[in-house]
């Protein structure tokens, strides 16, 4: 299906939340060349084009090198505001209302740079983009998964000063071979200290890695998951049990889960009425915000708005905002949906 303008207008105006958004990741080359400059970093690239171009990915452990790498510019609080604000902004752009920011604070650590700095830097954009643009936001500290899990139970502990700046944790980095149950001490402390739990499962991994995220992690969302269907008892139950997905279609074409974004399940399992949602994961790395994610969805997949209206909803619903805030937000969400009709 072509693009289609009207689709493309009702897209804008729905209040949108993220829910599945790597902060880390929205380093774009121009903000990694300003603050390799300021911090006197030598980067292996000659410009922001060959940063570009090097961004070709043929897995998840391909881009997670060069993601890692990136952060190494990342060193003051200024860094962390500035990176921060400059998603709020674009987010804004794209009518973001709600955002659940990843961040991966062991990146950081292991450089020198402490968690007091990557939280105080956060907070401090996250304070301002509530006060431009309205958006709210919350943290979900997620523990690298290719590390052993004492590693991620440190970082907890290291966190715990924090515990108020943080609303939830999650598990990142590359999935096979690195099952959830590794690390079920460490999600059954955070959520014993009141943590709301997430975790990538099903990306690379398979169907029964998001069983065990689900079972032994106590995880609320799947990030990711596009291999339920590989099961579908598993499917049966995230459907029963209205257990959101947060679906990445940008990253998937990417890092190549999909070859292509007219062979992606996600029209698929919404229609199955699996509660599946629409993030951007990296946008710096993998060529769109979440607008960018939405539209090519919906063009590739012919999306109704119908339908688009619905995964606006379904994020709404999966986000851990108070239940006031997500009914005000479904009125809003249904306001914009009647109004593209008239
Ligand atoms: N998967 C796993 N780890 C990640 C990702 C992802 O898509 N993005 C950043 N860290
Ligand atoms: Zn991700």
């Amino acid at each position: 299906m072509p693009n289609d303008p009207a689709r493309d207008r009702l897209i804008q105006r729905l209040p949108k939340v993220e829910l599945h958004l790597h902060i880390e990741g929205t380093l774009e080359p121009e903000m990694m060349f300003s603050l390799a400059a300021k911090h006197g970093v030598k980067l292996p690239y000659a410009s922001v084009e060959a940063v570009r171009a090097a961004y070709a990915f043929h897995d998840l452990q391909s881009f997670l090198d060069l993601y890692y790498a990136g952060c190494d510019v990342l060193r003051d609080r200024r860094d962390f505001y500035a990176l921060a604000m400059a998603y709020f902004t674009r987010a804004h752009a794209d009518n973001v209302v709600h955002a659940e920011l990843f961040f991966d604070p062991q990146t950081h650590t292991v450089r020198g740079v402490s968690m007091e700095v990557v939280i105080a830097g956060l907070r401090d954009a996250m304070d301002d983009a509530h006060r431009r643009y309205g958006m709210t936001s919350d943290l979900i500290l997620c523990f690298l998964r290719h590390l052993p899990e004492e590693d991620a139970l440190a970082t907890l502990d290291a966190a715990l000063p924090f515990l108020s700046d943080l609303t939830g944790v999650g598990l990142d980095s590359g999935e096979r071979g690195n099952p959830p149950a590794k690390f079920a001490r460490v999600f059954a402390k955070a959520r014993a200290l009141g943590l709301r739990a997430v975790a990538h499962a099903g990306e690379e991994g398979p169907a029964a890695y998001i069983t065990e995220a689900l079972d032994v992690l106590g995880v609320e969302r799947i990030d990711h998951g596009v291999r339920c269907d590989e099961d579908p008892a598993l499917v049966e139950r995230l459907v029963r049990d209205r257990i959101p997905l947060t679906v990445c279609p940008l990253s998937n074409l990417k890092l190549c889960v999909v070859k292509d974004l007219s062979q992606h399940n996600f029209a698929k399992l919404l229609r199955r009425g699996v509660a599946v949602t629409i993030n951007s994961d990296d946008p710096a790395y993998f060529g769109g915000y979440i607008g960018e994610n939405y539209r090519a969805t919906a063009t590739a997949l012919d999306l109704t708005d119908a339908e688009l209206v619905t995964v606006a909803e379904n994020a709404a619903r999966a986000s851990f905002l108070p239940a006031r805030a997500i009914t005000g937000l479904l009125t809003k969400i249904r306001t914009e949906a009647r109004r593209d009709q008239d």
